[in-house]
C-alpha cells in the first residue's frame, strides 16, 4: 500500500508516560494487594512496549502473557470484527488478571477480549489501557485504568504503529498528513 507523507507531531512525552506509569502501578498494587500472584496479559502488538514498563513498576509477584486480537489491518479505519489471531498460553481459572491495551478506540476489542476471558472464570479481572479516545465509543466499555484521554487523533509511537511503522517512537506522537 502506497503510503500518503505525513509527518509526527508530538502529543506525550516520554517523561510524561514514564511519571503515570509510576502512579498507574501504585494504584495496581492497592487493588490487588492481597493476591499472590496477577496475570498481566498484553494485547499484542501495540501494548509491548507499555507491559514492558508497566510490569517493571509493580513490586509483586507478576506472569506474563500475551494475546492477539486483530479487528484492523494496515489502515486506519476500525472494522467491527474482532479475531483471536493468537491465545495466551496460560489458564487464567480462579486467577488474578489484569488486561493491559494500548487505545481504547471503538471499544469493540477490548469489550470482545474481556468477555472472552470471562468465560474462563478467572478470580478478578480488571484493565489498563495507556490511552483512550471517548469521542469515538460504539460500545460501553470503560477500562479500569486509563493513562492518558485523548481526543479523535490518529496516534503513533510506544508500541503504536501507523500500518506496522512507528512503534520505536519512545513518546506518542499523532500522525499529520502533509501535501502530495
Ligand atoms: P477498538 O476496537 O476500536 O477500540 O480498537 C482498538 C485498537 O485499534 C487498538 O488496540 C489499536 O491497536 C488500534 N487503534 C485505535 N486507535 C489507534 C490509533 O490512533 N493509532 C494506532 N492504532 C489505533
Ligand atoms: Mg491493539
Amino acid at each position: 500500500m502506497p503510503h500518503r507523507p505525513y509527518v509526527i507531531d508530538p502529543m506525550i512525552s516520554a517523561k510524561t508516560i514514564a511519571a503515570r506509569i509510576e502512579d498507574l502501578a501504585r494504584e495496581i498494587q492497592v487493588e490487588y494487594a492481597d493476591c499472590e500472584k496477577l496475570v498481566v496479559v498484553g494485547l499484542l502488538r501495540g501494548s509491548f512496549v507499555f507491559i514492558a514498563d508497566l510490569v517493571r513498576e509493580l513490586d509483586m509477584n507478576v506472569e506474563v502473557d500475551f494475546l492477539e486480537a486483530s479487528s484492523y489491518g494496515d489502515s486506519t479505519q476500525s472494522s467491527r470484527e474482532v479475531r483471536i489471531l493468537k491465545d495466551l498460553r496460560g489458564e487464567i481459572s480462579g486467577r488474578n488478571v489484569l488486561v493491559v491495551e494500548d487505545i481504547v478506540d471503538t471499544g469493540h476489542t477490548l469489550k470482545h477480549v474481556v468477555a472472552l476471558l470471562k468465560t474462563r472464570g478467572p478470580k478478578k479481572l480488571e484493565t489498563i489501557a495507556l490511552l483512550d479516545k471517548p469521542s469515538r465509543r460504539e460500545v460501553d466499555i470503560k477500562a479500569t485504568w486509563t493513562g492518558f484521554e485523548i481526543p479523535d487523533e490518529f496516534v503513533v509511537g510506544y508500541g503504536i504503529d501507523f500500518a506496522q511503522r512507528n512503534r520505536n517512537l519512545p513518546y506518542i506522537g499523532k500522525v499529520r498528513f502533509t501535501g502530495e
